[in-house]
């Protein structure tokens, strides 16, 4: 439990959401909306392998009807890095100006839009905006151009949040930069995008939309921060009554769907579901935060060696997000039971009410999210992505950096505990 000691604790929480269209077809809409933005020359962000699929050209010509120019930018670096950041604002700002921007793609094509979106309008390099301690947290003084995130990968909710994530490759860290202004102004979700997504693919980002829900339904609520001044209120401002029906509605769509829409990717409903379920749990947790899963997959996701998962484009080693926020999750919900008991009792019956539940219910949510992760084909541990008892000390180090996210934890939890999460993670079953 937290003491809030002598401090006053937090009464106000806050929420923010972008606006939204889903649907089947609602990106054949785009022109329409972004012409009441106001918008005439528009730039679509993308990487090499979406632009592949034809998709984000079609999106790109429907919005001549409309008469809006649009170009296609499709020079995103899958897990993008500064590097790739800048020079994706360099393009922008060569090409450009344009008035409008709209991101085509998965996280990496959504967080890359939204920095270029920053660069362009903010004075400054993109170290100056990086959260601390890797950058000075700088905010952007001046408004951002209209951004429309299209996700085609039902996962990362980086449509609805306001972060982007990125490598720093000097400093070999993931961070990222985070800022109110960042958020999509229209987050335009179509299953039918969605469908071409490998197993794999739909296995990792679904554990991605998991954790979203879990970490935000158990981080630590909102009133037990100390209270803030109104200049002070950050958009992951913990977990609330609001946060928290998100979280559960998406809980409940994993439940009927997750394991469907891996065994089959043609299953129309279980797709939808699924994109549904995404954009839910990013509804909350772009409100709520998320903690230790997601604290961890950094230093997994950025310190991998050789693993090369199903489903991805062949060539780099990666451990995709998804799989590395779910890899220490179970362990994580053990650690963080004591702070919240019911909402992990809770969370594990709305993700598998037919389990046959342990006697102890510290065990229930573990136990619910490895019998998923078993199901559907995510690897039994850190283990199985490359790591060994004697990378735990790098990636304990790695993880601590993520403070932001370790705050947001309802359990305090210092570096021992860290430690142990990862050592116990190395195989699950
Ligand atoms: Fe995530």
């Amino acid at each position: 439990m937290w003491h809030l000691g002598g401090m006053t604790s937090e009464t106000v929480f806050t929420y923010g959401a972008p606006q939204l269209k889903f649907g089947s077809g609602a990106a054949d809409e785009i022109g329409f909306d972004l012409a009441q933005f106001g918008a005439r020359r528009v730039l679509v962000v993308t990487d090499a392998g979406i632009a592949a699929t034809g998709g984000p050209r079609r999106i790109a010509d429907a919005m001549k009807a409309y008469g809006i120019e649009a170009a296609v930018f499709d020079g995103v670096r899958v897990e993008p890095t500064d590097a790739s950041m800048r020079e994706a604002a360099g393009h922008a700002r060569e090409t450009g100006p344009y008035d409008a921007y709209v991101a085509v793609g998965g996280g990496s094509s959504i967080d890359t839009a939204k920095a270029v979106n920053l660069l362009t309008t903010n004075e400054g390099d993109l170290a100056e905006y990086l959260n601390p301690p890797v950058g000075a947290g700088r905010a952007p003084e001046r408004p951002l151009l209209p951004l429309v995130a299209v996700p085609t990968t039902t996962g990362t909710g980086a449509e609805s949040t306001t972060v982007c994530v990125l490598d720093v490759l000097d400093l070999r860290v993931k961070t990222g930069i985070s800022h109110p202004r960042l958020r999509p102004e229209l987050a335009v979700v179509d299953p039918d995008l969605t469908m071409s997504q490998p197993p794999g693919v739909t296995a990792s980002a679904g554990m991605d939309i998991l954790c979203h829900a879990l970490e935000s339904y158990t981080a630590r609520p909102y009133d037990r921060y100390e209270r803030k001044r109104p200049e002070e209120r950050v958009p992951y401002c913990g977990a609330n009554p609001v946060s928290d029906m998100w979280a559960e509605k998406s809980l409940s769509l994993l439940s009927r769907s997750f394991r469907r829409a891996v065994a089959d990717g043609e299953d129309r409903e279980a797709r939808t579901d699924m994109a549904l379920a995404a954009t839910f749990a990013g509804l909350g947790f772009g409100n709520a935060g998320v903690h230790i899963p997601h604290a961890n997959a950094y230093p997994i996701a950025g310190q991998v060696r050789d693993f090369r998962p199903d489903g991805y484009p062949d060539g780099e080693a990666m451990v995709p997000h998804g799989m590395s926020v779910s890899l220490t999750a179970p362990e994580a919900f053990r650690f963080t039971f004591e702070a919240r008991p019911e909402r992990h009792v809770r969370a594990a019956e709305l993700l598998d009410p037919r389990m046959e539940r342990p006697d102890d219910p510290a065990e229930h949510l573990p136990l619910a999210v490895l019998r998923l992760m078993r199901d559907i084909g995510i690897p039994d541990g850190i283990s199985g992505v490359g790591y060994g008892e004697g990378d735990v000390p790098a990636l304990v180090e790695g993880a601590m950096k993520q403070q932001r996210l370790l705050a947001t934890s309802p359990r305090p939890v210092d570096e021992e505990a860290v430690a142990g999460i990862f050592s116990r993670s190395l195989r699950l079953w």
